[in-house]
């Protein structure tokens, strides 16, 4: 087999030029072409990340692989180590497809895998590190064209174009791409890039339609009232976080909140009122940074019945990350498939997800407070100083809930854009998961690449990172905890006192 990854890196920019889109195109086309070559008889190894971005690319890939009468076996992990590259290589298997990771721990997937004869593909979105090409391993990355991938594509998005290469009849998975770009926060008052194109085949497919709503979760399920009291990601001022503040404010748009003795949904309302409704809630956020946000696309997948919370692609794409972060990795995968039963459980499932943030969100408020009742005298789970917060959660948080953690502290508003939000919890065999956001919106993409700054610190305990310019993680030996906050800080505050030199 031969390597297709090759070829010049592409200069990078912000732009995706047509010559950009050729070139990834072509990568995946000749992916295609040597996957079609493998035997039907070999059972492919799929290995997948477990968030809502890896399972949507497993889901993919594996209905590509019935389509294709292929068997396969499939692993989703929270992360690609040395020791899992160890295993997979002491395996049977002689083809070994990667989705949504690979990239980053090229070098160990080389070594391990291809270095004994094994025959490898990945299809991911996430930067390269050092290496990227090698005899045996087909590579397909967005970024091999020079196209950033932090809102132009995802991990389900790569494995998409590889499905549809294979055969077009693949088209008709193009909405399960779009729930893997949501999950990873790709979907920003619409899509771009190459996602723009799978939206194009989605609705073309007659999966999936966009209409222009209220951008609120919970809109297919909750009581209109409950929705609009629970808008956290759009502040409504005087009505977020009050059940009667938001009743009240219903019925001061002239609509009646009950339709007989039950609550009505936003899908209740007529036109009539829904207009008068996203009128009402624009002016109230008058003030806020952009008070119209909270109206655009919203993603309706059709095939999932009316009042459903899947009918929603944004909370289709929580559900993945319940399934995936609470260890029900092939639930998540099987409702993206259309099981049936796999989505009841899903369900239940995403009810334990939203009990585990509240959990994880009562012990971090909980010590919060603590560290400002004991002061500098004891060693703290959370380390607050001038741009930087360190939560050190140790086992008190999943270390697969770890970065929800991170990313609801980063969005909180509660610390000045810029903040490094840096955290840490307990992961299985004496190892500790990082996870590495930032605070304040879009200034991550310009100011800072979270990656390499990430990469840089867990390199001085001999730690593993990767990730993307405004989400990174990293798995540590835990002994090396103490060692890598210390690192942390001396490194960011350095970082930070040149940022703001140059800024
Ligand atoms: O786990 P978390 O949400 O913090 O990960 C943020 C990003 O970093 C994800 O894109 C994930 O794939 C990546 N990551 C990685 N290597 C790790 C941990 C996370 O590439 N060891
Ligand atoms: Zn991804």
């Amino acid at each position: 087999m031969e390597a297709v990854s090759g070829k010049k890196v592409l200069n990078e920019e912000a732009d995706v030029t047509p010559e950009k889109i050729e070139a990834f195109k072509l990568l995946v086309k000749e992916a295609a072409a040597a996957f079609s070559l493998v035997d039907k008889a070999e059972t492919i190894r799929l290995v997948s990340h477990l968030d809502a971005d890896g399972l949507s690319s497993a889901a993919v890939v594996i209905k590509t692989f019935l389509r294709e009468n292929r068997k396969y076996c499939l692993s989703i992990v929270p992360q690609l180590t040395e020791e899992i590259a160890l295993e997979l290589a002491a395996e049977s298997y002689s083809h070994y497809v990667f989705t949504d990771l690979g990239t980053g721990q090229f070098g160990l997937l080389k070594k391990h895998l291809a270095g004994n004869g094994k025959k490898v593909f990945i299809l991911d979105h996430h930067h390269m590190q050092g290496e990227s090409a090698a005899e045996g391993v087909v590579h397909v990355n967005p970024h091999l064209a020079g196209i950033e991938s932090s809102r132009e594509i995802s991990g389900a998005g790569v494995s998409y174009f590889f499905s549809k290469a294979l055969s077009v009849k693949n088209t008709d998975l193009a909405h399960i791409a779009l729930i893997g770009a949501i999950g990873d926060m790709q979907e920003d008052n619409g899509f771009s890039g190459l996602n723009k194109e799978i939206l194009l085949d989605a609705k073309a497919a007659g999966t999936l339609k966009a209409i222009t709503g209220l951008r609120l979760f919970g809109v297919q399920t909750k009581p209109l009232h409950k929705v609009l009291e629970y808008s956290s990601e759009f502040l409504i001022p005087g009505v977020t976080g009050s059940e009667s503040a938001a009743i009240q404010f219903i019925q001061q748009l002239g609509i009646s909140p009950k339709s007989g003795s039950s609550w009505k949904k936003l899908t209740d309302l007529n036109d009539e009122e829904l207009v008068r409704l996203a009128t009402g809630v624009v002016l109230q956020r008058i003030g806020q940074q952009s008070p119209e946000a909270i109206i655009g696309p919203v993603y309706i997948l059709k095939q999932e019945v009316d009042g459903s919370p899947l009918r929603d692609a944004r909370e289709f794409a929580t559900l993945l990350n319940a399934c995936g972060r609470l260890g029900k990795a092939s639930v998540g995968i099987g409702a993206c498939l259309g099981d049936t039963k796999c989505k009841d459980e899903a369900l239940r499932t995403l009810g334990d997800y939203k009990q585990q943030i509240a959990s994880s969100l009562t012990w971090y408020e909980k010590t919060l407070k603590q560290n400002s009742m004991f002061g500098n005298s004891q060693k703290k789970s959370i380390i607050l100083e001038n741009g930087l917060i360190i939560i050190n959660a140790e086992d008190n948080v999943l270390s697969t809930m770890i970065g929800t953690l991170a990313s609801i502290v980063a969005k909180s508003s509660n610390f000045p854009p810029g903040t490094f939000v840096l955290s840490l919890a307990r992961a299985p065999d004496n190892f500790t998961k990082v996870s590495f956001r930032l605070a304040g919106e879009k200034m991550v993409k310009a100011d800072f690449n979270l990656m390499e700054l990430l990469t840089a610190i867990a390199a001085t305990v001999g730690g593993q990172a990767g990730g993307h310019h405004e989400a990174a993680g990293a798995i540590i030996k835990t002994e090396k905890e103490d060692e890598f906050i210390t690192e942390a800080r001396r490194y960011l505050a350095a970082r930070r006192i040149e940022e703001k030199v140059t800024l």
